[in-house]
């Protein structure tokens, strides 16, 4: 098993590129059948979902729009109960079909708030695009409408995801050895 060490953690190779690849595929093939006439706006939120948003966003085939929002949430491995405002939407989002394109769903509070925020401006519908959904460690009522894989609640790096600022070009997912 391959090991890396970032900062002062060891983690462990978890998930290989190929694998997280085909279960993007699987993603866009249906966001293609379902979105095909609603002309959808994409919210890409940075830092995470970078790289997801790259590799998913190359396989939609459908007219669409694509846009990046900043939040933060999350301070090394601990998720922080307060979640700041959305900053870098400049699209009207109004009567639109909006896909929030997110890197992982942990407690889903960061979610929660995005999408609290987007609703005050009236979009048509919200749909949820995310790479991971932790369920065991969700705390909020959210149905993700598309995702590519479910993991445990280990915490993991690589793909997007960072401890503290590394690990985001890792092309592999690593989970943190206890
Ligand atoms: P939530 O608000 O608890 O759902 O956390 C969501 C955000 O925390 C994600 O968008 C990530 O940026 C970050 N996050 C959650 N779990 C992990 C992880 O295992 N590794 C790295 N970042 C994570
Ligand atoms: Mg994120």
């Amino acid at each position: 098993m391959k090991n890396i060490k970032i900062k002062d953690k060891e983690f462990e190779l978890f998930i290989e590129a190929e694998k997280i690849e085909n279960s993007i595929d699987r993603v866009a093939d249906r966001i293609n059948v379902d979105l095909k006439d609603k002309n959808p706006l994409f919210i890409v939120v940075l830092n995470g979902a970078f790289m997801f948003a790259a590799d998913l966003l190359k396989k939609i085939v459908i007219p669409c729009e694509i846009t990046f929002v900043r939040l933060a949430s999350y301070q090394g491995t601990e998720s922080m109960e307060s979640v700041q405002e959305i900053l870098g939407l400049t699209e009207s989002v109004e009567n639109r079909t909006v896909v929030i394109v997110e890197d992982i769903i942990d407690t889903g509070n960061t979610l929660t708030t995005l999408i609290e925020e987007l609703k005050k401006q009236h979009p048509r519908e919200i749909k949820i695009a995310t790479l991971f959904l932790k369920p065991g460690a969700l705390k909020y009522n959210l149905h993700p409408d598309y995702v590519a894989m479910e993991l445990p609640s280990d915490f993991i790096v690589g793909y997007g995801l960072d401890y503290d600022g590394y690990g985001r070009n890792l092309t592999d997912i690593y989970k943190l050895k206890n």
